[in-house]
């Protein structure tokens, strides 16, 4: 039968991730009525069909299998990372460990098989050489996204079969791949040269990690960068950077950014940068040297790089998960002063491929000796990067978001004169989630500027992720750019030199600097940060534990023990179940 234009949409999902946030940012905006509930046991997936009574289900991320009685009585559509026929749990690992030149989503009707339903729509993507992770969050999701739309159209049509799968069809290459084992993955650094070191780390980055062994300790790696001109006794760590440690291959060496060791007394680990992780142990390695002006050619661990051509230095940060601790900080705001000194006429802040920024660094805080005072000093160096942007009178800067940006990261885009961000992008701009955290990074002064205050006030109290395209619609941003991860750098390059060679550059300078004027009269910049950290340090020292708690919780992946109000439409109360 035939569905309605719009329906009632139920995620159920492991977790609010940058797949389920995209799809539910998409179906919202479709005009579908969309609640989400976390995958958390049987009996509450139930409760939650029986009171939101979906027309359909969609499952992006699950770890577990949905339960029968739910998908006999409903139409439940499971989004596999995989092409079509590819089944089972480490499906984007595999691909990536086997190197594979294309690979795929598949939508299909959960049923009493894994990954074996009827196929609804599937599509297709070239691989890069990747992180599995920046696969996730950029050829999965936007494959997800088109296959999820054309499911529910075909269904909406009421004519449309699902394909059963059968392996005799040509056209099915995938096939059924286990669990990926640590042992699949382990690196043999006495073989295996670097581009093998590095697949088998990007096949296990986010999660679980490749195991490994580094100062005889058990760790799992992550954040793996080629390195060209380094090599040494295969096996050994040869040098440090920054956070980062580096260790010689058969044929050079791997930078590893991120560790998160297998057990720390007080119990499991969490990811760190690894010279944090090991802080006590590698004051023995040569500190290596890397300015971020260096070789664009090179292959090697630079965070943060600058480049510069046709009157305009582009400055990219690409900080493992958008998290930026002070250290970090406190760089980048060295390398945007060095983009200041130069004779460019516009400065465009690119962040990194997967995140433009994520702000505070919870993990490197979590591992502090003081929490609180580690949080203190990250938002001081992170409000330093944003007043630095903010007044930069002589020249225009331009913040260009690849990737997601959330709390702290999307005001600080906001600190520049103009916002761009590719189609697909998703924001989260508040901080609340974080146990009611205050939030600064001069937002205040920021984000009502932009958006208005009654957009201010909602997309604050609301802590919802939302499109691209909203963000422009409100103001929140000035510009939405139709491109693909690989054609948005050339698009913000044409766009900037456009601005730097454009006639009316010096006016536009002009014009902004009269503003900055004048907001600065009405109310100094100096007095919003005062404000804002004011409340910040009420949320660090003050008698209120929720900041530390949320912070310990995200840090240490706690699960969700039940889905927040804003998120389950179905249980804020009776009105919003179906009459
Ligand atoms: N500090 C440290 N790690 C961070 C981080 C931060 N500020 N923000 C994100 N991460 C990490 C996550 O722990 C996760 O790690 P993993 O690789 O081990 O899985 C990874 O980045 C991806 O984050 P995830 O939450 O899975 O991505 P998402 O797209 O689903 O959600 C956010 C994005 C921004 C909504 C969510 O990550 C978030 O709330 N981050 C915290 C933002 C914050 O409160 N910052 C501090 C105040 S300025």
């Amino acid at each position: 039968m035939p569905l309605a234009p719009t329906v009632r949409l139920l995620l159920l999902t492991h977790a609010f991730n940058s797949l389920s946030q995209r799809l539910w940012v998409e179906l919202a905006e479709a005009g579908h009525t969309v609640s989400v509930e976390y995958d958390i046991n049987d009996a509450i997936t139930r409760e939650a069909v029986a009171r939101f009574r979906p027309d359909v289900i969609i499952a992006p991320f699950l770890k577990r299998a949905i339960p029968e009685d739910v998908w006999q009585n409903n139409r439940c559509l499971v989004i596999h990372p995989g092409i079509i026929g590819d089944r089972g749990p480490s499906a984007l690992d595999w691909a990536v460990l086997n190197n594979e030149p294309r690979w795929g989503v598949t939508c299909l009707q959960a049923n009493a098989e894994m990954d074996a339903g009827d196929i609804w729509a599937w599509q297709e993507f070239a691989m890069r050489a990747a992180a599995k992770g920046s696969l996730y969050r950029h050829e999965v999701t936007e494959a997800a996204a088109v296959v999820v739309h054309q499911a529910l159209e075909r269904i909406q049509s009421g004519s449309f079969r699902p394909r059963p799968l059968d392996y005799g069809d040509p056209q099915v290459r995938g096939r059924w791949r286990p669990w990926m084992t640590p042992r699949d993955r382990r690196i043999d650094w006495l073989s295996d040269p670097t581009e093998i070191a590095l697949r088998k780390i990007r096949s296990a980055d986010g999660q679980p990690g490749v195991l490994d062994e580094l100062f005889g300790e058990a760790a799992y790696l992550y954040d793996a960068w080629p390195e060209d001109r380094l090599g040494g006794v295969p096996g050994a760590l040869i040098a440090r950077r920054h956070g980062a440690l580096c260790r010689a291959t058969v044929d050079g060496a791997v930078w590893i950014g991120h560790v998160k060791k297998k057990r720390l007394q007080n119990g499991p680990g969490f990811k760190l940068p690894a010279a944090v992780a090991f802080a006590d142990r590698i004051a023995q390695l040569p500190a290596s040297a890397e300015e971020f002006t260096g070789d664009d050619q090179r292959e090697t661990f630079r965070e943060i790089a600058y480049r510069e051509h046709n009157r305009v230095g582009y400055l990219e940060f690409r900080f493992y998960n958008g998290a930026m601790s002070a250290d970090q900080c406190e760089r980048l705001l060295r390398a945007f002063e060095f983009a200041r000194s130069r004779p460019v006429r516009v400065i465009v802040l690119l962040g990194g491929p997967d995140f433009w920024s994520n702000g505070m660094h919870l993990n490197v805080i979590e591992a502090a000796d003081s929490p609180a005072d580690e949080s203190w000093r990250n938002i001081n160096a992170i409000d330093d990067v944003a007043r630095a942007i903010i007044t930069t009178e002589d020249r225009l800067t331009v913040a260009a978001l690849r990737g997601n940006a959330g709390a702290g990261g999307v005001f600080l885009a906001l600190a520049a004169d103009r916002v761009v961000a590719r189609e697909g992008v998703i924001l989260n701009p508040h901080y609340k989630n974080m146990g009611n955290l205050y939030g600064s990074e001069y937002w205040t002064y920021l984000l009502p500027k932009r958006a208005g205050v009654a957009h201010a006030e909602n997309l604050t109290e609301n802590r919802l992720p939302i499109s691209a395209r909203w963000a422009a619609d409100i103001g929140l941003i000035d510009q939405v750019i139709e491109s693909d991860a690989s054609s948005f750098i050339p698009a913000v390059e044409e766009l900037a030199e456009e601005i730097a060679n454009s006639h009316s550059y010096h006016e536009t300078v002009r014009e902004k600097r009269a503003r900055r004027k004048r907001d600065e009269f009405a109310q100094p910049l100096a007095s919003y940060r005062a404000a804002e950290l004011e409340q910040m340090r009420l949320n660090f020292y003050g008698f209120d534990p929720s900041y530390h708690v949320a912070r310990y919780n995200f840090v240490f992946r706690v699960p969700h023990s039940r889905t927040p109000l804003h998120l389950a439409v179905h249980r804020r109360k009776p009105t919003a179940a179906r009459n």
